[in-house]
């Protein structure tokens, strides 16, 4: 089994995978009670969680398993991208335990977590594959003939997706975290603002800081038609551009990941934009949309297939196409 542990934002996640990606034990804790009153992540508050939670988690994951930690395969660790004070709580810890222990370390890339998280408890994804990651830091669509090439096609030029989320949501006074608060209003209200879809036609890269200030210029709208809309802007941004890269690269299937992906109205477009294309969907189940620590050790079973190892230095901006 390999030990996982993934520290990089406001999640403290651990998780013992084995070889075939089954799940053996897991734990995550939300920091939401910490920073719900800030509004967003405050960084020293999250590294002050971490510090003191991530050794009963470990402890927690590996008495569930009734597994004997000397005996581990691997340690992974996500090493970026993320908060460099997290994320070296969580890769401070493993370098520990693995000396104590006398098991091998990995500095896990996230990024390529979220890939591999589309393949806890479902079909494996089939090559060439299209990436969209929608997630709290990131947003792109990424093109992977295989397991070990990827090349991102498009991305955002400003804001990441979920980010437009928690600004929309915290000016609305929904609270933190914002994606799920934006999401439920979105299902009691009607797409009747007019907002506009920025970049729609062109190219594959997205914008979201303009969408996110005209939903700010229509604050006189009732909260719930407003984000009905912002997701149907978002939404259709999203699944157009998907499409169109759909058309322009081959692939047989389609891989949708990141905590947007939990997104009701996005996972219905997934479903309908891989049926008419005729591909698989590898979608997450929600839990294993946000951060997780089961696809960073999958993603450690990967590098050990590949005879790679990633130093566990944190690495704060990290690109999907490294190790
Ligand atoms: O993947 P994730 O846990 O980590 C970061 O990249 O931070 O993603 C968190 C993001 C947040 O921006 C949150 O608003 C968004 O995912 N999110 C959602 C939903 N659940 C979480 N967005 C839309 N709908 C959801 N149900």
């Amino acid at each position: 089994m390999i030990l996982g542990i993934a520290t990089p934002y406001d999640a403290t996640a651990v998780a013992l995978v084995g070889p075939d990606g089954e799940v053996v034990a897991e734990s995550a804790a939300a920091q939401w009670h910490v920073h719900a009153r800030y509004g967003g992540v405050v960084p020293r508050l999250a590294g002050d969680e971490h510090r003191a939670n991530i050794l009963p988690a470990v402890r927690t994951v590996i008495d569930r398993a009734g597994a004997d930690p000397r005996t581990l395969t691997a340690i992974g660790v996500a090493r970026g991208p993320g908060l460099i004070g997290s994320l070296r709580i969580g890769l401070d810890t493993a370098a520990a335990l693995g000396l104590g222990w006398q098991v091998p370390v990995f500095g896990v890339n996230q990024l390529r977590g979220r890939v591999r998280s589309a393949e806890l408890g479902r079909p494996s994804i089939r090559y060439p594959a299209l990436i969209l990651l929608v997630s709290g830091g990131q947003t792109l669509l990424a093109h992977m003939p295989s397991i070990g090439e990827i090349a991102v096609i498009g991305q955002t030029r400003d804001d990441a997706i979920g980010d437009a989320y928690e600004k929309v949501a915290r000016r609305l006074g929904l609270g933190y975290p914002g994606g799920p608060a934006v999401d439920r209003a979105a299902q009691s209200g009607s797409a009747n603002v007019p907002l506009p879809r920025p970049l729609l036609n062109k190219g594959f890269d997205f914008s979201f800081s303009g969408l996110k200030s005209a939903v700010m210029r229509q604050l006189h709208s009732s909260p719930e038609d407003l984000c009905a809309s912002f997701v149907a802007a978002c939404t259709e941004v999203l699944s157009a551009k998907t499409r169109r890269a759909l058309r322009a690269y081959p692939a047989e299937s389609l891989v949708v990941v990141g905590g947007v992906a939990a997104s009701p109205q996005l996972r219905a477009a997934a479903r309908e934009l891989s049926a008419d294309a005729g591909i698989e969907l590898c979608l997450p189940p929600r839990r294993w949309c946000t951060t997780n620590a089961a696809m960073t050790a999958m993603t450690t079973w990967d590098y050990l297939a590949h005879d790679i190892q990633p130093l566990p230095v944190p690495s704060p901006r990290l690109s999907i196409a490294s190790w």
